[in-house]
């Protein structure tokens, strides 16, 4: 694996442009990286839009602050929140900013795993037109007493999950998160004086497939039933609040559909290329069963878009990958190649055609504000939970996590954002 990401990159940097081929090699980098890094085992270490641009609803007017010199036409309730900068902050005072959280997971703690430059923790988001509203967990669990918070998806969604526990944690004054309790592939923690439970949900593909366990998802090859989600919909139906994602996994140069169960012997499976067209078919699943099965009065839902990863082929240096990064991208208007503004499509046309069927689910446009953060990732410093080869470890490059981000981080932003939807709701 590690040397297929090897020809990878340098193949990659030879080119002036992507293509079918630069598709492909991505793919296997990535799946090398994936299967590098998703191998956990046991339990959670207790150590140490709607589809326009998402502007928040319009009860938001009450936490705008207007940044000096801007310019303010919009009114208030039209602030962008996804559409600013990064502001470097030496105070950094994120809430949990000593890195402190009892929720904390090996593959985020980039401080516990040897990170000396600790800069990528002092950068704000700053919304062009407003602030992002100051993050309260109080005020949070209030708003959602007696209900189900749940993230549903990929290890980027549980990176987001963490990053929910660690910000409630530090901004009550004792520990009311209390237990971590694990049904298969849901992961539940209290508050208990609260009522309300946060809980994250493993389903990398959102549908039915062979790498559903939380834990053994190292498959090579991925064996999708594109048609079924209803093996997984059915721990989740009753939340309250549903956060979805669902990308990297995706892309693979090749999958296998599943017509049938695993079990039965007349299933027929059949190997398809098209990563692009699974992802639509699944998204479309996925929208039918919730168009059949929510409570649109109850259930609040959102889609968080993809999380772009800073792997290799990028432009903005010589090194191209995130490895010993320690600044963010700055220049306006930077997109990544690793940000695949198709699956970005398919995303927000299977929202809009959703919406018109009744069902509202907010899409969360964190992409692009990531993108810049090329500083924030992993790299080298997390729990590594096989052993590293002599090969591995002489060139960094080969075995760094450029797809998760360090906690505190960039996750955290996200949150603020989710925060300031579920709060003004
Ligand atoms: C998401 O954000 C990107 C970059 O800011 C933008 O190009 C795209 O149109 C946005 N998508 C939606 C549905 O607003
Ligand atoms: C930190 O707190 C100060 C004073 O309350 C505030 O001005 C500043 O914006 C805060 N920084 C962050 C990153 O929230
Ligand atoms: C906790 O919340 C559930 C709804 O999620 C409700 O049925 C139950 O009565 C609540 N329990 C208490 C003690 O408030
Ligand atoms: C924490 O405790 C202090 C003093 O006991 C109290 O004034 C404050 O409101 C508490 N804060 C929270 C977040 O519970
Ligand atoms: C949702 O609310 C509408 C209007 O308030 C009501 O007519 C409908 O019966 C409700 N549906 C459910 C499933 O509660
Ligand atoms: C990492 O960055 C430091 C400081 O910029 C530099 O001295 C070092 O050579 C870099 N290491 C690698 C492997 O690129």
């Amino acid at each position: 694996m590690v040397n297929k990401m090897d020809v990878g990159i340098s193949k990659i940097r030879n080119k002036s442009h992507y293509s079918v081929v630069a598709l492909f090699l991505i793919s296997l980098a990535v799946t090398a990286a994936l299967l590098l890094i998703t191998g956990e085992n046991g339990s959670i270490p207790r150590e140490g839009e709607s589809p326009k641009a998402g502007p928040p609803p319009p009860s938001l007017a009450g936490e705008i602050k207007y940044e000096e010199g801007g310019d303010y036409n919009e009114t208030a309730s039209s602030c962008d929140l996804f559409s600013g900068k990064w502001i470097y902050d030496e105070t950094g005072n994120a809430s949990y900013s000593d890195g402190r959280c009892s929720f904390m997971m090996g593959d985020y703690a980039c401080e516990k795993f040897g990170r000396k430059d600790l800069r990528y923790r002092n950068w704000r988001w700053q919304p062009h037109r407003c602030n992002l509203p100051r993050f309260n967990g109080m005020a949070l669990l209030e708003k959602i007493r007696g209900k189900r918070l749940v993230f549903v998806g990929d290890s980027l969604n549980r990176n987001q999950w963490t990053s929910m526990l660690c910000l409630i944690e530090s901004s009550l004054n004792q520990s009311s998160l209390q237990s971590v309790v694990r049904r298969d592939n849901l992961f539940i923690v209290e508050a208990i004086e609260y009522n309300t439970t946060i809980e994250f949900y493993w389903s990398p593909l959102l549908v039915e497939s062979n790498c559903d366990h939380p834990f053994a998802h190292k498959v090579s090859d991925r064996v999708i039933r594109i048609e079924s989600i209803e093996k997984h919909a059915r721990h989740w139906n009753h939340a309250d609040i549903l956060v979805f994602d669902s990308y990297m996994w995706w892309i693979m140069p090749s999958m296998t559909i599943l017509w049938g169960s695993f079990e039965s012997s007349d299933a027929i499976y059949k190997k398809v290329h098209m990563h692009l067209r699974l992802y639509e078919m699944a998204l479309n699943t996925w929208s039918d069963w919730l168009e059949l099965n929510t409570n649109r009065n109850k259930t609040k839902l959102f889609f968080m878009s993809l999380s772009p990863t800073h792997t290799f082929g990028e432009r903005w240096d010589v090194q191209q990958h995130c490895y010993n990064e320690t600044e963010p991208i700055m220049k306006e208007g930077y997109w990544g190649v690793m940000a695949d503004r198709r699956m970005m499509h398919i995303v927000e046309s299977t929202i809009e055609k959703l919406e018109k069927r009744g069902v509202r689910v907010q899409y969360l446009n964190i992409t692009h504000l990531s993108d810049f953060r090329k500083d924030a990732h992993p790299s080298i410093y997390k729990q590594f939970y096989g052993s590293l080869s002599e090969t591995q470890l002489a060139d960094p490059k080969t075995y760094s996590d450029c797809l998760h981000w360090c906690l505190p981080g960039v996750p955290d932003v996200w949150n603020q954002i989710l925060y300031s939807y579920i709060i003004n709701s």
